[in-house]
Formats: C-alpha cells, structure tokens, sequence
C-alpha cells in the first residue's frame, strides 16, 4: 500500500514537471479570458494618443489604472470586458473622456469626431459580439 501511494505522489510530481516545462516561450504567459478578443489598429492609434498615458498597467494615474487597463482589458471575464466597453463607448458620448482638466494641458489628445465614432462603433459591436 505505502509504495503504492509513494509511486502516485512520483507519478504526479513527473506530470508536475512535465507541464511546468512545457510552456511555450514563444507565447504570453496568460490565456486571455476573452480570447477572441482585440483592438484593430485604427482604434489602439487613438487609445494611444489620448487614453494610453492613464488607463495602463503601469500608470501613474492611479484612479485612471485601476479603473481601465488597455493593456489588459483582455485579460477580464468576458461580462466584465462587456460592461467596460459600454463604460468607454458611454464615457466618449458624454466627453467625459479623456478628462477636460487633462485636455486644457493636452489639447491635441481630443478626440475628433471621426475618433469618437470609430471608437465608440468599435466598443458597441465588440461588446455586442461578445455578448451574442
Ligand atoms: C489624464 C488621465 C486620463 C486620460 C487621458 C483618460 N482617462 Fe479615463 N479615467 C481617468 C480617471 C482618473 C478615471 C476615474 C474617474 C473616477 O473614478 O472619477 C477614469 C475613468 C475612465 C472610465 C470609467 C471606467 C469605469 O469602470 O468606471 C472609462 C470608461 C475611461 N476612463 C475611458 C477613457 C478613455 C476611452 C480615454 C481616452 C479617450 C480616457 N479614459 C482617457 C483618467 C484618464
């Protein structure tokens, strides 16, 4: 009985192992929640130039980082990534965002019309399709 339970606990330390050395290098080390998810181009350009600076994972705006990470919005559950985009597509409708004090200091950071209508088409079909 004791060496059977001593080679179970051998048998699952190698699988133990042997999973540990299997991940690939080559790949981020965290499985997106939502994986299907992700920002073309045209709209990461405007998140850049006026929102990146706050809503990152390294921000110094701590308000800003806890509250929105780009670089991780992938990262959430998928109801919790809905309810961000609806925050986002509502928070541009209403110029919220980017915040007034931190336009009068970066006035090239305001979003165009064309910008807010990108955006906003983006996070309501994303959240959209995201929540078929
Ligand atoms: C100068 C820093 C700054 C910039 C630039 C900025 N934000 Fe924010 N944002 C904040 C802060 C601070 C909060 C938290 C406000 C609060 O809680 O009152 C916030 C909150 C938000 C929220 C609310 C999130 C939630 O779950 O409540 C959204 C959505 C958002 N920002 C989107 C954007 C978008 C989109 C842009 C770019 C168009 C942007 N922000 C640019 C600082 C910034």
């Amino acid at each position: 009985m004791k060496k059977y339970v001593l080679i179970s606990i051998a048998l699952f330390s190698a699988i133990l192992f042997l999973n540990f050395n299997n991940t690939d290098n080559s790949q981020p080390a965290k499985t997106p929640a939502s994986p299907e998810f992700s920002i073309p181009d045209d709209v990461q350009q405007i998140i850049d130039n006026s929102c990146y600076g706050c809503h990152n994972s390294d921000s110094k705006n701590k308000k800003g980082k806890m509250k929105l990470k780009f670089d991780e919005l992938g990262d959430l559950k998928t109801h919790k990534l809905v309810g961000k985009l609806a925050k986002i597509s509502e928070d541009i409708k209403e110029d919220e965002m980017p915040p007034k004090k931190f336009l009068k200091n970066y006035p090239e950071s305001e979003l165009t019309a064309e910008q807010k209508d990108l955006f906003i088409n983006w996070a309501e079909s994303t959240a959209k399709s995201l929540s078929e």
